[in-house]
Order: C-alpha cells, then sequence, then structure tokens
C-alpha cells in the first residue's frame, strides 16, 4: 500500500444515484471504484461459496455479515495503490469503525464522504426500471438513461439485466434496513459529510459533487 492513499465514501439509499456518481467521480479523478455490491454479485455469478453465502442475504434485501464484508474490504485496499471510491461500504457501525482501522494499519485517510438524498417515492422508480450490463456493469435506466438499442448494452451489445433485488417488496425491505442500519453512519461521519440532494438528471448531480474537487 503506497503512503497517504485517500479515498471517499458514498453513502445514500439504495437507489439514490451512488453507483452513478461513484463511477463518474473515480474516472474525473482517476480513482479506483470499488462497489462492494457489484463484488458480491460476481462472487453469485462465478458460484462460489462466497457467493452462495452473499445470495441468501441479497435476494431478501438485507445485509451481509459484517466480519465477511470487513474482510472483502480489507483484502481489496491491500493491494490499492491510489485514491478510491467505495460504494455501499460501509453500511453499518461496526464496517465504518473496522474501517478505521483498516485506513490507520494502512495509512489511509478519508478524503471526503458524500451522502445522496432522494425521495421515497423516486427511488422505487428509479430501480423499478434500472438495467445493468452485466458485462461491463454499465448502469442504464429505460426512462432516465437507456440504451440506444432496445435493452442492449451500447458498449457490449449484450442483453441488459434487472437485478432480482430491484423488485418492489425487496426494494422496501432495502429502504427499512438503510433506515435501520445505515443512518446511523450520518451521524459516525457528520464532520465530514457533504449532503448532496440528488433529485435532478445525473450529470446536474455530478456537476454539484465536481465542485468540491475545486
Ligand atoms: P448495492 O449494490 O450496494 O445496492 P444499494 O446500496 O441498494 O444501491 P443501489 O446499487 O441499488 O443504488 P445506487 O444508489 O448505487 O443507485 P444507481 O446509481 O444504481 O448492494 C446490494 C446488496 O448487496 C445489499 O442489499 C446487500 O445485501 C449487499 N451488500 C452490498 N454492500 C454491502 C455491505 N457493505 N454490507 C453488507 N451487505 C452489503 O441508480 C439507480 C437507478 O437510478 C439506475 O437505473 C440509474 O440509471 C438511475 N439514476 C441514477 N441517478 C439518476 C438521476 N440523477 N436521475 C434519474 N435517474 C438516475
Amino acid at each position: 500500500m503506497a503512503e497517504g492513499v485517500k479515498g471517499i465514501i458514498f453513502l445514500g439509499p439504495p437507489g439514490a444515484g451512488k453507483g452513478t456518481q461513484a463511477k463518474k467521480v473515480a474516472h474525473f479523478l482517476n480513482y479506483s471504484f470499488i462497489s462492494t455490491g457489484d463484488i458480491l454479485r460476481e462472487e453469485v455469478s462465478k458460484k462460489t461459496e462466497l457467493g452462495a453465502l452473499a445470495k441468501k442475504y441479497m435476494e431478501k434485501g438485507e445485509l451481509v455479515p459484517d466480519d465477511v464484508m470487513l474482510k472483502i474490504i480489507e483484502k481489496k485496499l491491500k493491494y490499492n495503490k491510489k485514491g478510491f471510491i467505495l460504494d455501499g461500504f460501509p453500511r453499518t457501525l461496526q464496517q465504518a469503525e473496522g474501517l478505521d482501522s483498516i485506513f490507520r494499519k494502512n495509512n489511509i485517510s478519508i478524503e471526503k464522504v458524500f451522502c445522496l438524498s432522494v425521495s421515497e417515492e423516486e427511488i422505487i422508480k428509479r430501480l423499478s426500471s434500472r438495467r445493468v450490463c452485466p458485462g461491463c456493469k454499465r448502469i442504464y435506466n429505460l426512462i432516465t438513461d437507456p440504451p440506444e438499442k432496445n435493452e442492449k448494452c451500447d458498449v457490449c451489445n449484450v442483453e441488459l439485466i434487472k437485478r432480482s433485488d430491484d423488485k418492489e417488496d425487496v426494494i422496501r425491505k432495502r429502504l427499512e434496513v438503510y433506515k435501520k442500519d445505515t443512518e446511523l453512519l450520518l451521524n459516525y461521519y457528520r464532520e465530514k459529510i457533504i449532503d448532496i440532494e440528488g433529485n435532478g438528471s445525473s450529470e446536474e448531480i455530478f456537476e454539484k459533487i465536481k465542485k468540491f474537487f475545486k
């Protein structure tokens, strides 16, 4: 691990646009993009032992246990040599405390913590029409950001998929879990947090975020 690496954290409820914005920021700053959701979905699709364990929680909209998540992040950060963005981690107080200890061990500091907020009604709308490329993982939205060809990735030309946890009952459970476990982190990071109102086009939101890097 290089000395003095910095990390940016993205918080916010499911569907607030964390993945969309975190990817844009990573590209803009030339940082690594680390999404725990993507890591877990990859394990599920490869049918690994971790994937089998994660699937049980993910399909119900529940959180994968903290000790499992902390091991994944520790391993990922050990080999990371540049600035990075965390999308979807931490999600509980235990994860945030564990992350602090990983940061101390590896001389990493938190550069910024963004929190995106969007109304519940908008979240359901966004997630019900989200589609993802199984190849390059690009995120689309059939209403606000559709692919050029009918449900095929503009880059890979493969059929887009709907995430199995983007069903209304699972979305509601994920929102409940966010309120119960993850909202506590808004207080934990209160001195660093930058609130971003997430309504508006993804370009408009990105412009708001970019201002914090000038
Ligand atoms: P994860 O993949 O992290 O899902 P999430 O947190 O529920 O967040 P989403 O990916 O659903 O939403 P997002 O905010 O990234 O929105 P996006 O940019 O895609 O986690 C999935 C599961 O894995 C968890 O439930 C849990 O089981 C497990 N897990 C993951 N991390 C874990 C951890 N740390 N601990 C324990 N378990 C963990 O945008 C959504 C849609 O809206 C897209 O279609 C997009 O195109 C569209 N959109 C984005 N921005 C805009 C905009 N401004 N206007 C209109 N549409 C927009």
